[in-house]
């Protein structure tokens, strides 16, 4: 397989070369959302940098959120900024009514401003057992279109109002979704029909790609209107909870496992260089919207994920969805 041969040497190269790290950016007076921040993660690097570059950062987790808060407050008493600039709030994507409390909760607490939207919250189930199928969503979808996309795209779709408001006030809002350059495994065919056989590194791969379709879409409706831009990115490989769930001797625990995490630590980035890409969208001046980026910059996604067509009849089908989800009488959706 030569694109997985040459995927791997690229990643070594990178592992081992310069990492191409983002430019501080003064980020005062910039409301920032990133989801799926729990500790050791990329979520939670990127918003202890974009903190610590003056951002007021909302960070999310299914659980644990109090000692995510805390952990991120002491790290950024250490480096001698204000810890006030992090606050945190559980969010299950999966679950309707904890997105919809979420963006109630963010409107409600944080007036009407969001500058950048990360969905970077995202599951890569089974890596080492990739035919064995995952229980699905509570509502019945695959588990990582539901966590990875669907999710994702409820609640922008329920932040829009305030990215829209922030972006024509202040001339720049961002919407960036942390895609994975797996995207490039499936093709389009399978964002609207389901595969006859199992493999979660497709699975995970579509919900991948519909990010990138996602991003396009929000760019080609809201860049020019709204200055709400979006971009797609890849983060690289990194040494983070999803990966290290790969490890073997994971359940069993102990001296197995702790050898594959030695090792998984030298052959995958450090968090700090896994962050990079994420923190550059977030942060730059004048970023180049409806790109797909990696290493810092911009770089080729997959043909498939260019095709117009696509991103548009993803769009409806997934608006489609939400809409269903408005409840007789209003959920308290169209007030935020
Ligand atoms: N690590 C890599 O090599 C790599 C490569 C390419 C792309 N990515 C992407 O980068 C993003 C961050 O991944 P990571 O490596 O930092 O993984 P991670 O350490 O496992 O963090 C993932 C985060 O997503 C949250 N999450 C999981 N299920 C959720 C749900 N149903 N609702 C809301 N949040 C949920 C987790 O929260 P809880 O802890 O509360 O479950 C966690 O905070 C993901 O989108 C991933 O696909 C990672």
């Amino acid at each position: 397989m030569p694109n997985s041969f040459s995927k791997s040497v690229n990643h070594l190269w990178r592992l081992f070369g310069r990492n191409p790290m983002a430019e501080r950016v003064d980020m005062s007076g910039r409301h920032v959302i990133v989801t799926g921040a729990s500790r050791n993660s990329l979520g939670y690097e990127t918003a202890r940098i974009l903190a610590s570059w003056g951002a007021s950062v909302v960070v999310t987790s299914t659980c644990n959120v109090a000692s995510m808060a805390d952990s991120l407050k002491e790290d950024l008493r250490r480096m001698g900024a204000r810890e006030t600039q992090v606050s945190a709030h559980s969010l299950d994507l999966c679950d309707v009514d904890s997105v919809s409390a979420f963006a109630r909760w963010y409107g409600q607490n944080h007036g009407d401003r969001l500058h950048v939207l990360i969905n970077n919250a995202g599951i890569h189930k089974n890596i080492l057992s990739p035919r064995k199928k995952p229980s699905p969503s509570k509502d019945g979808f695959e588990i990582h279109w539901r966590t990875n996309y669907l999710g994702g795209f409820h609640l922008t779709c329920l932040l829009l109002p305030l990215l829209k408001r922030s972006g024509l006030e202040c001339g720049d809002a961002r919407v960036i979704n942390v895609s994975s350059h797996l995207h490039d495994r499936v093709k389009n065919g399978g964002l609207f029909s389901t595969a006859d056989r199992y493999h979660s590194w497709d699975a995970y791969g579509l919900s991948k790609l519909a990010l990138i379709h996602f991003s396009f879409e929000i760019q080609r409706r809201y860049a020019d209107q709204y200055n709400l831009q979006s971009v797609a990115l890849h983060p690289g490989s990194v040494d983070t909870n999803l990966t290290r769930m790969a490890v073997p001797g994971r359940r069993t625990g102990g001296v197995f496992h702790r050898i594959g995490c030695v090792l998984a630590s030298l052959v995958l980035l450090p968090l700090e260089q896994g962050a990079q890409t994420t923190v550059m969208c977030a942060s730059k001046h004048s970023l180049k919207g409806g790109r797909y980026y990696c290493r810092c910059g911009i770089a080729e996604p997959s043909d498939e994920s260019r095709d117009e067509t696509t991103s548009k009849l993803l769009w409806d089908r997934s608006d489609a969805w939400v809409k269903t989800l408005v409840k007789p009488g209003g959920n308290g959706d169209e007030q935020i």
